[in-house]
């Protein structure tokens, strides 16, 4: 009997069969054979929100939840908050090494020259009531996109699909900033080719009557740092999505577009804007206890608390409390922050918390960061996307070239009515 490979017992047939395991898991067809009777479809395995099942190999991103840990390519993700830059870290996501210093400037020039949107986006942004919820804008921009550049529908054409990554991941930044000045009625400002990837995007966001931004240099990194820490992480409910999308060969817009919708739930990349609400809710370091309460009784959630993969501390909430004190030394402290700590304390020594392996995510201090530096809260899971999108692109090109996967397709256990006759609607009690 091979040692990598599993025995298992059919006790309503006695038989016994044996499963390779490969990397730690078996395949799920094999479980296929496992049949009671001749007609049996065969045995399937059942697994709700995947809490356990692997749908692809992958190899960009690493995380082991249980220790705290995060990579991409292999690289630690505190060395490359320290060492790289955004735009570094996305050309790795997406090519698996560091760039050369040549490959790095090819990178960057590519990316800032993609950065202008056609002026009929400008309009369709236009178009949104004053008061669009702009992760809401930004999802129809993205998908909107799509009818810009049909060639996009090219997904197995490398040279295509390069062109569109260097779309998607210099446009997403002026389609964010846009769905802002829209809806502050602020007139739109274009992107500026001197400014970095970040510098240009506090540009857009924040500039006013000056005939020239200069984003302050702090600031500037601090933005980057956060885009780095959410630009990957592995198959999360919004990957999954861009994977699932993306499986049926459509563009890669629209995948986006339904992996930025999927971000947009509070479980997800929602919760950095309910950080911020809720602390706003609490108010006062007096009024923690009895939220903590209302939270162990179910009442509540502690948003920007667990994490279905990391049952320790999250690498990234580390690195941002860091950040958070550079801001903090530019923008003034932003009183919410002795909240969060204090929550933070609290807790971490509660039974509910510890047993439950509840820490902080990376929602739990980037809003609070976020807010120092003027971005309006429902802006956050927008910052969100924008430091998303390589991490989507590479999953969605790794997915194309994987020789095993297919369309997206789950099973299902059917728990309806056996098949019974129609009944007329006079008939029907
Ligand atoms: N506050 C209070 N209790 C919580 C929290 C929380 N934030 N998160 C989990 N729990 C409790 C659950 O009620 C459950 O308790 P029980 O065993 O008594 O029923 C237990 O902890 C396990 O939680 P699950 O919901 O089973 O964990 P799951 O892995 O399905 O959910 C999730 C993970 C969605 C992130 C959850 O922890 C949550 O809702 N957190 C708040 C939202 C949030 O911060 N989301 C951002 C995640 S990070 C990201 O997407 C970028």
């Amino acid at each position: 009997m091979p040692k990598d490979s599993l025995s298992i017992t059919d006790n309503r047939t006695g038989r016994t069969y044996e499963l390779p395991i490969q990397d730690g898991a078996i395949r799920a067809a094999d479980l296929r054979q496992i049949k009671a009777g001749a007609d049996d479809f065969g045995l399937l395995s059942y697994d709700p929100a995947f809490m356990n099942t692997a749908s692809c190999r992958s190899a960009i991103t690493y995380i082991d939840g249980d220790r705290g840990i995060l990579r991409y390519r292999g690289y630690p993700i505190d060395q490359l908050a320290e060492h790289s830059t955004f735009l570094e870290t996305a050309y790795l996501l997406l090519h698996g090494e560091l760039p050369s210093a040549q490959a790095l400037d090819d990178w960057e020039y590519g990316v800032t020259h993609h950065t202008i949107i056609h002026e009929n986006i400008k309009k369709f942004i236009d178009g949104f009531h004053y008061d669009a919820h702009p992760m809401g804008v930004f999802v129809s921009a993205v998908a909107g996109l799509s009818t810009f550049y049909p060639e996009a529908k090219r997904i197995e054409d490398e040279t295509s699909r390069k062109n569109q990554i260097f779309r998607l991941i210099a446009k997403t930044p002026t389609l964010a900033a846009f769905a802002y000045r829209h809806r502050v009625g602020m007139p739109y400002a274009y992107p500026d080719n001197d400014l970095s990837y970040t510098g240009n995007f506090l540009n857009m966001m924040f500039k006013a009557t000056e005939v020239k931004y200069a984003p302050h240099p702090v600031l500037e990194r601090a933005i980057d740092v956060l885009f780095i820490l959410h630009a990957d992480h592995e198959q999360n409910c919004s990957t999954s999505a861009m994977r699932g999308v993306g499986s049926s060969h459509a563009d890669p817009y629209s995948a986006m577009a339904a992996a930025a919708a999927a971000l947009y739930g509070p479980l997800h990349g929602g919760a950095n804007e309910q950080v911020l609400r809720m602390l706003r809710e609490i108010g006062s370091l007096a009024n923690i206890p009895a939220y903590i309460q209302r939270v162990k009784q179910g009442e509540v959630k502690l948003m920007g608390f667990g994490h279905r993969i990391y049952k320790n501390y999250d690498p990234r909430a580390k690195i941002i409390k860091l950040t958070a004190d550079q801001v903090f030394d530019v923008t003034g402290k932003n009183p919410l922050i002795d909240i969060a700590l204090e929550l933070e304390r609290i807790a971490l020594q509660d039974d509910y918390f510890v047993s439950r392996k509840l820490y902080p995510n990376v929602d739990f201090y980037s809003g609070i960061i976020y807010e120092a530096m003027r971005f309006p809260v429902d802006m956050f899971p927008v910052l969100f996307a924008i430091g998303r999108t390589p991490g989507w692109l590479a999953q969605w090109q790794e997915m194309l070239l994987d020789k095993e996967q297919k369309i997206a397709r789950p099973r299902q256990v059917y728990t309806g009515s056996p098949v019974r006759d129609y009944v007329p609607i006079e008939k029907r009690t």
